[in-house]
């Protein structure tokens, strides 16, 4: 499910607790991220934000082509400028930049590295890199740099044309070849997703700082412990000589889970010239060269009875991959076990284009997939005369009937039933067009989500200093999710400690290894081995506290003692009538005291292989269509969300309405459009390519089950970074087609769609 995260094997065992554990008021609380004073005063440091002395700037080369070979690339122009002082060209680099058989890139891993030799096999593939003293010299000598082409015709057309194709089952029980065409109510619809690129305000950048033996990378990435393992690879030195450092990052959606060339490039220029190198992705490359969600293009086939119970589900479907690549969006995700149903078949084809790699995006496959599987399911209800959420309650199951393992905490009827409570939906008319706000007609949909929980191994270090401040840290990072606030609250939740004493240091590869911002299980992984590494310190905190000689606890049992308000008390006695732990640490001339956690991933922890573990949600949305003017608004979202307990309230619903948000682009605005004469997108800008704007977002309500998953540890908390997008888009197309009568299978829904509305 998440495999391109996590290793087959974690190492160590983790078992869920016997009995519940009840956290304190902090676990849940609405708390306002701790890095946010220093973003909004901008003191935090993104990847480009670093300087050093002699640091030089690189400016890399597209090519102009997306298919053929450089035939010859002419630098010399470009040397003679002032200030230049270096152009790789695959003429010069020497060295190959390739990962290494066995290296576990992640899925974007290109089969070639950048500037291996002069195959071109996508528009804006690097073909050089300029590096002068200040930025605009190398800009000026990468416009300079000549290059010339043996061009063939690319190919970046759609995905319906290609014949032969070859498929391969991911899903499969009963038979739906039997099962469908005798179903009395079937279903037999395409469905369409275009290449969207994750484009986050932040865009890529490396500042690779080479001392002549070691490198220091400032990067943005979702993983500072894989940016380093592939970069040792790839730049063939000992993970010891590589640091990795992502203090804060302007989000990545996926965009950032893995390595992209122009860090190799970086560092390569940083060892050739001994100064520190300076290389910004621009906002165009950002459309090119660091992935994008994949074209896909999906059958649905759904057999049911008049009442409403599936018989048959079958989704056949291909996303296009770059020619060096075979990376697959996993469409079917979720389709195997959303709903109770004896007969079912998820087939998968890839089909090669003239792109860059294709990457995970927000919710990979399972966002694109539930697009195909719940527009087929309000089309369903639509034939069978039947309310969408009803039809949706009865082939509910707490059962994944993919492997027979019970849930481990489902609750989707629940999402689906809160959710129209709190939207309103039993006021629904079903008919086109039928509900009406003044000259407005309200179109009402609904979609259900899902998406896995997972939870990697990770280590964190805690110490407890005789300042009376926390120092926790653990080489994970935050993309702006929230991540450095929650482990406070974890710190803060086992000790009492305020937040404002406790002091979090993530993103930086030397730190103990904790997990890739990823999948959605950053939070679930990390916050077990937090939780142990406090108790850890704490532990020898009580033990100081018994053994020193003036201390209220001397000579007593430790495990008598607790800590919570930053004081050590009797167990069962106020915090108010102990000791500040820091007093206690400069009586015993201790200095700190630092615990270490080590904690291991679900796929080692051998109770929960027997449940299957997945979010769930239920998406409501509303459309004002205005028929006079032609216009469309997504105007009200209720989403309903089912990912376990939630830790942070305030940074869990920014995540969750930041998705819905993303949702609105996904169904309405975003798409890269590709040129068929050279495979340029040619709508490589913020102009061209839309994204919603405070003006298209609605009003949105979000809420949390907040229910613990038992298999997820102590905390019982899953991800919630993905599954808010998921079921955005289909709640709004079912919305559409409620409001105009137009069923849009190919997103996004275009102003041209509608024209054909009667309504
Ligand atoms: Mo997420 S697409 O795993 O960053």
């Amino acid at each position: 499910m998440l495999s391109y995260l996590f290793e087959p094997d974690d190492a160590t065992p983790a078992k869920p607790p016997a009995t519940p554990y009840t956290p304190s008021a902090i676990i849940g609380a609405s708390l306002a991220r701790i890095d946010g004073p220093l973003k909004t005063t901008g003191r935090a440091s993104y990847a480009a934000d670093y300087n050093f002395p002699r640091m030089v700037y690189g400016v890399a080369v597209g090519s102009t082509i997306a298919n053929g070979t450089v035939r010859s690339v002419d630098t010399s122009a470009a040397e003679k400028m002032p200030g230049v002082l270096l152009v790789l060209t695959h003429e010069n680099i020497n060295a190959p930049l390739r990962v290494p058989n066995g290296v576990r890139a992640g899925r974007n891993s290109e089969t070639r590295g950048p500037l291996e030799d002069n195959v071109i096999s996508y528009w804006g593939q690097y073909v050089a890199l300029a590096v002068a003293e200040t930025f605009e010299q190398a800009q000026a000598a990468a416009a300079a740099v000549r290059v010339q082409y043996d061009s063939k015709q690319p190919n970046v057309a759609i995905l319906l044309d290609d014949a032969n194709i070859t498929s391969r089952t991911n899903s499969k029980r009963g038979d739906t070849d039997a099962a469908f065409p005798s179903a009395p109510v079937q279903i037999d619809e395409t469905y369409v997703t275009p290449v969207e690129t994750h484009n986050p305000m932040e865009m890529h950048a490396t500042v690779a700082v080479w001392d002549g033996s070691k490198f220091i990378l400032y990067e943005c990435t979702q993983g500072v412990v894989n940016h380093l393992n592939v970069m040792a690879a790839v730049l063939g030195v000992p993970k010891e000589n590589i640091q990795v450092i992502s203090r804060f990052i302007g989000s990545g959606f996926g965009g950032k889970l893995f390595p992209w060339p122009h860090s190799a490039l970086a560092a390569t220029a940083s060892r050739r010239l001994n100064r520190p190198v300076k290389l910004s992705v621009t906002r165009k490359q950002m459309f090119t060269s660091v992935g994008h969600r994949p074209r896909t293009q999906q059958r649905m086939r759904i057999g049911a009875t008049p009442d409403g119970k599936l018989v048959s589900l079958q989704q056949d479907y291909r996303n296009h991959t770059s020619l060096g690549d075979n990376i697959g969006e996993n469409c079917g995700e979720a389709t195997p076990f959303l709903y109770s149903v004896a007969n079912l078949q998820v087939t998968s084809a890839m089909v090669k284009r003239n792109v860059g790699a294709p990457t995970p995006m927000r919710g990979p496959g399972a966002v694109p997939g539930l697009f195909a599987v719940e527009s087929a399911m309000d089309e369903l209800a639509i034939k069978l005369k039947m309310d969408p959420v009803e039809l949706r309650v009865r082939n509910d199951t707490l059962t994944d009937e993919s492997n027979n393992k019970p849930f481990s905490s489902r609750h989707y009827k629940e999402c689906l039933q809160i959710g129209a409570e709190k939207f309103g939906w039993s006021k629904r008319t079903p008919a086109i067009g039928s509900m009406r706000k003044g000259d407005l007609i309200l179109g009402w949909g609904v979609a259900g989500a899902s998406w896995g929980a997972g939870r990697g191994g990770s280590d964190a270090t805690v110490t407890l200093k005789s300042d009376g401040t926390v120092r926790v840290s653990s080489a994970t990072q935050d993309p702006g999710t929230g991540t450095y606030t929650i482990v406070a609250q974890i710190v803060s939740d086992r000790t009492g400690i305020p937040i404002d004493k406790i002091d979090v240091v993530l993103g930086d590869s030397s730190l103990v290894p904790g997990p890739t911002s990823g999948g959605s299980t950053a939070t679930a992984s990390v916050i077990p081995a937090v939780a142990q590494g406090t108790d850890a310190a704490v532990k020898s905190l009580l033990a100081i506290a018994t053994q020193t000689s003036g201390s209220p606890f001397f000579q007593q049992d430790s495990t008598t003692l607790a800590i919570s308000g930053g004081r050590i008390h009797a167990a069962g006695k106020p915090s108010q009538s102990g000791t500040p732990y820091q007093d206690l640490l400069k009586l015993a001339k201790a200095g700190d005291v630092t615990g270490n956690g080590h904690t291991g991933g679900l796929g080692s922890d051998t109770s929960a292989r027997d449940y299957s573990t997945h979010s769930f949600g239920a998406q409501f949305v509303e459309v004002e269509w205005d028929p006079g003017i032609a216009r469309l608004r997504v105007s009200r979202v209720v989403t309903v969300i089912d990912g376990g307990r939630i830790i942070n309230q305030k940074t869990a619903t920014n995540q969750v309405a930041g998705a819905v948000v993303m949702g609105v682009g996904m169904a309405l605005m975003e798409q890269a459009i590709y040129d068929p004469r050279n495979g340029h997108p040619v709508n490589d800008n913020f102009a061209d390519y839309l994204v919603p704007t405070h003006a298209d977002s609605p009003a949105i309500d979000v809420h949390f089950l907040n229910i613990p998953d038992p298999m997820l540890g102590q905390y019982g908390a899953r991800g919630i970074g993905e599954i808010g997008l998921a079921g955005v888009a289909p709640a709004i197309t079912a919305a559409v087609y409620h409001a105009t009568g137009i069923r849009v299978r190919s997103l996004p829904v275009r102003i041209e769609d509608l024209l054909a509305s009667a309504v």
